[in-house]
């Protein structure tokens, strides 16, 4: 079978996205597929379904990030060609990428989710608009491109000029950084991602950047609240094959300290990746885990 890698394009994830796609037409050929590389240039828009039709694939593993790619665009067009495709589909995709209106679905399913509201840059910049400390976002965006953390009584947020996407501000949530992996039906584990300062994009990508420690050294009943709101997550928006949601705990606070950021419709599968390290600690290597994903594609 010809499996067409989908990865770049014109998200500002670009980077990550042609590593997430470089891993994983690696482990495809690894897995025996036939595998074609279509890395999009970052204006690929219009020459994307050509491409397609060059390639004829059986199915589209899309390893794409961000806008465009995880939002729900690229998989309206798949859907739009009849081309089988990896990972959401359109709705699940656009509801996680809109983080307001993945957190209303998760509210609606009994998940612990924080306070949040989307406001205008420079009512931002001029004051608070939710007591500190919190955490400036952009409502869809992933990688922490643009987060900017708000702690004390000075605001400091200064708004991009020009910049017009929806900014989310959201209660700071304190404590220990965790995230599971859903595959299908089953929640692959809990990692607990150990940082100097915060998670941000350089201590996802470079190496060295974090550590991650999986499984986590958390109680049993926490790490299994996990995996249950995790897999409840990927359930709430229709999620489809892999997803990642992370959280928050507080220790102090036991079950009651725990709290859902997000989930990744499309989780990074580069070589600092949490997903493809949690795969692996459940026994399915990196080959494997992308061998799944496309069999679940075409089911
Ligand atoms: N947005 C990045 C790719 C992740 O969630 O892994
Ligand atoms: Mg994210």
């Amino acid at each position: 079978q010809t499996v067409a890698v989908l990865s770049g394009g014109p998200s500002a994830e670009r980077e990550v996205s042609l590593s997430t796609g470089r891993e994983c037409a690696n482990a495809l050929r690894r897995a025996g597929f036939e595998v074609i590389e279509v890395a999009l240039a970052a204006d690929a828009g219009a020459s994307l379904q050509g491409r397609l039709a060059e390639a004829q694939p059986d199915v589209v593993f899309n390893a794409l990030h961000g806008r465009w790619g995880e939002d729900g665009c690229v998989q309206g067009l798949l859907e739009w060609l009849g081309l089988p495709y990896t990972h959401s589909g359109v709705l699940a995709s656009a509801l996680a990428m809109d983080k307001t209106r993945a957190k209303a679905a998760f509210r609606a399913a009994g998940l612990p989710v924080v306070e949040s509201v989307i406001a205008p840059a420079h009512e931002i910049a001029s004051r608070h608009v939710l007591p500190p400390p919190y955490v400036v976002k952009p409502n869809a965006e992933g990688s922490s491109v643009g987060v900017h953390i708000v702690r004390e009584r000075s605001n400091g947020f200064a708004p991009v000029a020009g910049a017009t996407a929806p900014l989310m501000v959201e209660t700071y949530v304190p404590g220990r950084e965790l995230t599971v992996a859903v595959l299908g039906d089953r929640a692959l584990g809990v990692t607990e991602i150990l940082t100097n300062g915060w998670y941000d994009y350089d201590a996802k990508y470079a190496p060295g950047g974090s550590r991650h420690v999986c499984p986590a050294d958390i109680p049993a009943d926490i790490a299994a609240l996990c995996a249950d709101y995790a897999l409840r997550a990927h359930r709430a928006l229709g999620c489809r094959g892999l997803s990642r949601t992370d959280f928050r705990w507080d220790d102090a606070r036991g079950s009651d300290g725990l709290i859902l950021l997000e989930i990744n419709t499309q989780p990074g599968m580069t070589p600092t990746s949490l997903a493809p390290e949690q795969a692996a600690a459940a026994g399915m290597d990196f080959p494997a885990l992308c061998r799944w994903i496309v069999e679940d594609a075409l089911c």
